[in-house]
C-alpha cells in the first residue's frame, strides 16, 4: 500500500511572476502521474539554473505560466513509467534530465531526454550534464568551432556554465579570458583560466583587446551589461561570438550594427532547441561527454546542495550574482 508520504509531495511552487519571493514551499501537491512518453522521477536532487530565476518573472519564452511547480533539472530514481515509452529504462534506474516540476520530491519527464546517472556517481553529482555541460561543449565546439592555440572569451566564468566552459576550453587547447566578480576569481584561476578580468570594469573590450589583440571564440551569455564589447573584441570576420544568456538583461544587435561595426559571426544556442532541432549533433555532444568523463575532464560534480525550503533564497542569490558553480535542492530535506 502507498503511504501518504509518496501521495503528498513536498514542492516548491511559483505563485506569482514577481520574482523568486513568491516561491513558497507547500506541503500537499499531489504526486503526478507520468503521461504518454514519460517517467515518473523520484527526484534525488534538483539543479537550479539562472533559468529558474527568468521563469519566476515570467521572462523565460515558452516557460510555465504562474501558478506552476517550480524547477526544471533533475536526477532520481525511475519509479513509475507511462504510456507509450519506447525501450524504457528499468524501474530503479536513476537519470539525469529535465522536466517540469523539479523542485519537488517527485515529478515527470520526457523518458526521450533522460541518460542514466554516470556509473558510480551520485544523483547530486549528476546535475548540470544536460545543462551545463552540453551547453558549454555545443557552445565551444560545434558553435564556436574552437581550435587549439585559439582564444576563447567565457563570461560568468564562475557560474554553473561558466566554469564546465573554462575546463573544456583549457582542455582543447585554448588561452582562456574569463570575466567573473573579484570575489571569484580565485575560483576562476584555479580551473585553469589564463587570464580574469571583472566583467562590470568600464573598460571591459579595452582590457581584453589589450590582454589578447582580438578574441576568437566569445561564449556571450550575460547580455546587456557585454554584449557590446562581446562583439568588438572579436576577431573581424574569423571570431564567433556564441550567444546563449542575457543574465543581465536583453541586448540589442541591429543589421546595421553588423554592415558597418561588428564583423563578427554571430550564433545563437539554446540546448533544448537543439536537441530537439538537431538530435544528431546532440547526440554526438553526449558522446563528447561520454569520453570526457571516462578521460576525468568532467569529473562528478560538487554542486551546493540545500533543503528545499532554502530554495527561494538559492534563487535570489543566483539572481544577485552571489552563487558561484552550480546549486542544487535536496527535496527530502
Ligand atoms: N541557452 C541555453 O541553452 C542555456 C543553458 C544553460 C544556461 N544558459 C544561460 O547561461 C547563463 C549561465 O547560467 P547558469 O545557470 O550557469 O548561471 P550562473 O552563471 O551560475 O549565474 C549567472 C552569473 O552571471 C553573472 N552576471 C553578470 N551580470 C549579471 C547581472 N547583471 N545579474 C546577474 N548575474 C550577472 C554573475 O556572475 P559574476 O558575478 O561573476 O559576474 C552570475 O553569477 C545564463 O544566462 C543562462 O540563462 C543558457
Amino acid at each position: 500500500m502507498e503511504s501518504s508520504e509518496d501521495l503528498e509531495v513536498r514542492a516548491l511552487v511559483q505563485g506569482s511572476h514577481r520574482g523568486p519571493k513568491d516561491l513558497v514551499l507547500t506541503t500537499d501537491r499531489r504526486r503526478p502521474t507520468p503521461g504518454a512518453g514519460e517517467y515518473l522521477i523520484r527526484v534525488g536532487a534538483a539543479g537550479v539554473n539562472f533559468a529558474d530565476v527568468m521563469q519566476t518573472h515570467g521572462t523565460y519564452r515558452g516557460g510555465p505560466r504562474a501558478p506552476y511547480v517550480a524547477g526544471f533539472e533533475a536526477a532520481g530514481e525511475i519509479v513509475g513509467v507511462g504510456p507509450d515509452v519506447k525501450d524504457p529504462l528499468p524501474v530503479g534506474t536513476h537519470v539525469i534530465g529535465a522536466g517540469r516540476g523539479a523542485f519537488a520530491q517527485y515529478m515527470t519527464m520526457p523518458a526521450a531526454g533522460a541518460l542514466r546517472v554516470p556509473s558510480g556517481w551520485s544523483d547530486a553529482q549528476a546535475l548540470g550534464l544536460v545543462l551545463n555541460w552540453a551547453t558549454a561543449l555545443a557552445a565551444l565546439k560545434p558553435l564556436g568551432e574552437v581550435k587549439a592555440g585559439e582564444v576563447v572569451l567565457v563570461h560568468a566564468a564562475a557560474g554553473g556554465v561558466g566554469q564546465a566552459a573554462v575546463r573544456l576550453a583549457r582542455h582543447y587547447g585554448a588561452r582562456v579570458i574569463a570575466t567573473a566578480s573579484p570575489a571569484k576569481h580565485d575560483t576562476v584561476k584555479a580551473l585553469g583560466a589564463d587570464e580574469v578580468v571583472d566583467g562590470r570594469r568600464p573598460d571591459l573590450a579595452a582590457e581584453i583587446t589589450r590582454l589578447t589583440g582580438g578574441v576568437d571564440v566569445v561564449l556571450e551569455s550575460v547580455g546587456q551589461a557585454t554584449f557590446e564589447a562581446s562583439l568588438s573584441v572579436a576577431k573581424p570576420f574569423t571570431g564567433r561570438v556564441v550567444v546563449f544568456g542575457a543574465a543581465s538583461g536583453d541586448a540589442t544587435l541591429t543589421t546595421a550594427d553588423l554592415v558597418f561595426t561588428h564583423h563578427a559571426q554571430v550564433k545563437g544556442l539554446h540546448i533544448g532547441a537543439l536537441a530537439a532541432a538537431a538530435p544528431a549533433l546532440y547526440q554526438s555532444l553526449l558522446v563528447e561527454i561520454e569520453a570526457l568523463i571516462a578521460q576525468g575532464v568532467y569529473p562528478p560534480g560538487n554542486p551546493h546542495v540545500h533543503p528545499l525550503e532554502e530554495g527561494p533564497t538559492v534563487l535570489q542569490d543566483l539572481e544577485t550574482g552571489q552563487t558561484q558553480g552550480k546549486h542544487a535542492l535536496d527535496p527530502w530535506r
